[in-house]
């Protein structure tokens, strides 16, 4: 074993791995921010855009949501990964390490303003035409119905997005400054992102949420069906968190959101979210983001399959405003292991 190595805690946990001013999760406070801005605060009373334009120096523009035309052959063909793949290399995207800041803020900004046109794209099997005039959340709802979207459900969603914007060096961000250290271009990144986003153990656990929900609902006892999980040897979905001790203050707004536009599903949340923190009792386990916003998303009516997509409109933001940032660092992110496998033959 190579004794030079510096060894770090299983999962990199408690390792700073660089210095950001995109933003910082103080887990023992159970408190983040954007850039110093409170998030829950800015979700409480601010706009989706405007925490854009915090997080990536300059408005959106709602002229660069629709998507290149080429899209219209492929989107009821393609999974959201690589359909992602796809719009990015039609946008013409160039190595991160080929381009000038500015250049890398308006590919930021083009790839931002056309994900959720993509995803809804894709959710409806045919190129959806975006409205301008509304706000992204408004729009998004909007393009995924087909309807005008309800303003209720729109400041709903809104709030959700604001509140998942970005969230310190969890996974999919961490994946898009690797990717965007090496000089790639920025849809690696995204693309890179989106593929860390969707574990269950990070942002692909909501529609598994939702099923836990309808399984405790079709029991009639939510305490029997969540010990009968923990004895099978299964985490709780929604719940733990790598890095908050303190309640997460996603989960206590979206708890809040989701009671005004789905009482009903909310009340069945709350019964769960009791009873599976009386059961993790002495393990530090907190409500994490998605027990509520599983509740939100499917009173928006986004269909379950969608709820990572959905989820990834908004961190786009977060995981472009990383990689400009870590853009402007030469160092390539790569560490090393210690290698215990067989020894090499003499
Ligand atoms: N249910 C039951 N037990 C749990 C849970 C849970 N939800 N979460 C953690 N534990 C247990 C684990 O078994 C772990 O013990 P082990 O290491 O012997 O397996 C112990 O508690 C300590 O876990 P942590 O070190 O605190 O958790 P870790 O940082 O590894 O994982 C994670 C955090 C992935 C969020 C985890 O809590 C989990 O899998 N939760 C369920 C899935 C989920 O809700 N994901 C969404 C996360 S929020 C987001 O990423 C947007």
């Amino acid at each position: 074993m190579n004794t030079s190595l510096i060894d770090v805690p299983r999962g990199l946990a408690g390792v700073a791995v660089a210095s950001t001013s995109v933003g910082e999760v103080r887990g023992e406070e159970g408190f983040y921010h954007y850039r110093g801005h409170s998030a829950v605060e800015l979700a409480r009373s601010g706009s989706f855009e405007a925490v854009w334009e915090l997080l990536l120096g300059t408005p959106p523009d709602g002229a660069a949501r629709n998507l290149p035309p080429v899209l219209g052959g492929v989107v009821d063909r393609l999974d959201l990964r690589s359909a992602l793949s796809f719009l990015a290399a039609s946008m013409g995207l160039r190595a991160l390490v080929d381009e000038s800041p500015e250049e890398r803020r308006a590919d930021a900004h083009h790839v931002v303003a056309a994900l959720p046109t993509l995803v809804a794209s894709l959710q409806r099997g045919t190129v959806v035409t975006p409205r301008p005039e509304l706000g992204h959340a408004a729009d998004y709802l909007g393009m995924v119905t087909g309807e005008p979207p309800s303003a209720e459900l729109a400041r709903a969603l809104e709030q959700y997005w604001i509140l998942t914007v970005d969230h310190g060096f969890n996974a999919s961000t961490f994946t898009a400054r690797v990717i965007a250290s090496t000089g790639a271009d920025l849809g690696a990144c995204v693309v890179g992102g989106l593929g860390a986003l969707s574990g269950p153990r990070h942002g692909g656990s909501p529609s598994r949420v939702l099923d836990m929900l309808d399984a405790v609902a079709a029991c009639g006892d939510a305490h029997a069906w969540l010990q009968d999980e923990l004895r099978a040897g299964r985490r709780l979905m929604g719940f733990g968190h790598a890095v908050y001790r303190a309640p997460d203050p996603r989960s206590e707004l979206l708890r809040e959101v989701a009671t005004a536009i789905a009482p009903e599903r909310a009340a069945l949340a709350r019964r769960v979210e009791l009873a599976a923190l009386e059961l993790l009792a002495g393990r530090r386990l907190v409500t994490n983001v998605e027990l509520y916003a599983a509740v939100v998303l499917e009173a928006c009516g986004i269909p379950r399959r969608w709820f990572t997509g959905t989820f990834a409109c908004s961190r786009v933001v977060g995981w472009c405003a990383h990689a400009l940032e870590q853009a402007e660092d030469s160092k390539i992110i790569r560490p090393d292991a210690h290698y215990v496998g067989d020894p090499p033959a003499a």
